[in-house]
């Protein structure tokens, strides 16, 4: 709906004309460029898409600078609060609260679809047992795609709910399955009467040969961790998920892609490069070295778990995080010495100029790896508990992206900086 106007003076041939402008329910309302090209001949140059709209989405809201994410409405902090995550993640596809009921047969089906295809667990074998858990996911998530690809009928939205249904109940026991191939222990199968978090647990820690007891803090931790990560609007891999749907792909392939897109340091990969950095570290002495490292433009040293593209003030889930790996090394007894080099790290570069000036807070990364690492889940696992979360997050994203029926490909341009015209050598 473009409600409004603006006018807009285009210098470069001094023609001028009109742009529609179009607002949502909260946020900075958008210039719809959609046209300009075709009237005016020109692209729009926004490399990173820094103050780009790239759709019209009804799931999350993020305003980075007052700190609030919002999942439909509701403020994150109450969802980490008082909520499930099977709850959320209805909420997140379906856009409503679930009632009771519609919560119970949601998470019928999610049990009901927990199961891996015998063949599936048969893929790991193929991999090096030192392989990322992350290499693992990308490689067995798009493979699912052969598993279903009869029964995915993008054009039918009861098969696109079955195959986002589907995805969401899956990825518990393909995380878990990625780390116990690694260690070397046979794969336990879900468990019934155990909720989505407590099954994930029983999966990671459960041996063959022994009852494994839930331990209800750490579930309720787990339950938050994923909550707070299960969607953060057109983020990278989000924005992934989004540009491989837009060309009609597999689902399965689309949650694929943002999986390798999540990996990446600056993304998901941040959690696992937090808990690195604070290792490397070492001791509280070090820190104001490791500073300096973080500011030295000729350094390509990041302080890990700091900044945010869109938090310029503070990151809420931050907020939460830090609360609840506070409670869970306090309820396992646990004197984590980098809990001590994180929390003085962070008062120190509160204070320092270059951070203050640039708004770089602590993000939600910079307290889940201390988190993870205390529940007892190995570094390399921490990003493959981030998608996870994070896929409920893309499925609902691929839902609405597949409900809006005037949505085509997705082709953005580019400026050319290349050689002019040139032909190849007569007579080479
Ligand atoms: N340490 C030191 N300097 C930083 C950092 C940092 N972590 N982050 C940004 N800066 C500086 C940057 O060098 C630049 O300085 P200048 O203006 O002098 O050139 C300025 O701050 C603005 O940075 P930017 O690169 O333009 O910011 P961005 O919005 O492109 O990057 C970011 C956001 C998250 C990629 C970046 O802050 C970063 O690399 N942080 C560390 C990695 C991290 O924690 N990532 C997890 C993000 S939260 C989880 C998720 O959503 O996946």
């Amino acid at each position: 709906m473009a409600d409004k106007y603006v006018d807009v003076v285009i210098s470069k041939e001094g023609q001028e004309g009109s742009l529609p402008i179009r607002e949502g329910t909260l946020g900075p309302s958008a210039v719809d460029i959609q046209q300009l090209y075709t009237t005016h001949e020109l692209l729009a140059f926004d490399p990173g898409f820094r103050s780009t709209a790239s759709c019209n989405s009804a799931i999350t809201f993020v305003d980075g600078a007052a700190g609030i994410l919002l999942y439909r409405g509701y403020p994150i902090e109450e969802l980490a609060e008082s909520a499930g995550y099977t709850e959320v993640a209805y909420l997140l596809m379906f856009g409503e609260l679930p009632s009771e009921t519609e919560l119970h047969e949601f998470e019928e089906a999610i049990y009901y679809h927990s199961l891996l295809h015998e063949q599936v667990l048969s893929f790991y074998q193929g991999f090096r047992r030192d392989a990322h858990p992350m290499a693992i996911m990308v490689g067995v998530v798009g493979a699912l795609s052969a598993f279903y690809h009869d029964h995915m009928d993008i054009q039918d939205p009861a098969q696109r709910v079955a195959a986002a249904t589907r995805l969401v109940a899956k990825m518990p026991s393909i995380a878990g399955a990625s780390y116990t191939y690694s260690i070397g222990r046979r794969h336990r199968y879900p468990k019934r009467g155990l909720d989505y978090s407590a099954n994930f647990l029983q999966m990671m820690f459960g041996v063959p040969n022994e009852d494994y007891e839930v331990d209800p803090i750490l579930a309720q931790a787990m339950e938050k961790i994923l909550i707070l990560h299960a969607d953060h609007e057109q983020n990278a891999s989000t924005s992934t998920v989004r540009l491989a749907a837009s060309s009609g792909a597999n689902p399965f392939a689309c949650i694929s892609a943002g999986i390798a897109s999540l990996w990446g340091p600056a993304h998901g990969g941040a959690n696992e490069a937090v808990l690195a950095m604070l290792e490397e570290i070492g001791t509280p002495e070090n820190i104001p070295k490791a500073i300096a490292r973080a500011k030295d433009k000729h350094h390509p040293f990041r302080l890990m778990g700091f900044g945010h593209r869109v938090y310029k003030n503070f990151d809420p889930r931050a907020k939460v995080i830090q609360r609840t790996a506070k409670n869970v090394l306090d309820h396992l007894g646990i004197d984590d010495p980098l809990l001590e080099i994180a929390v003085r790290l962070e008062e120190i570069a509160l204070e320092d100029e270059y951070f203050v000036e640039r708004k770089l807070y602590p993000n939600v990364d910079y307290y889940s790896g201390i988190l993870l690492k205390a529940m007892g889940l190995p570094t390399n696992m921490f990003t493959a508990v981030f998608a996870l979360a994070r896929t409920s997050g893309w499925v609902s994203h691929w839902l609405e992206l597949h409900n809006d029926p005037n949505h085509g490909i997705d082709r953005p341009r580019q400026l050319y900086v290349g050689s002019p015209l040139r032909h190849y050598p007569s007579g080479k």
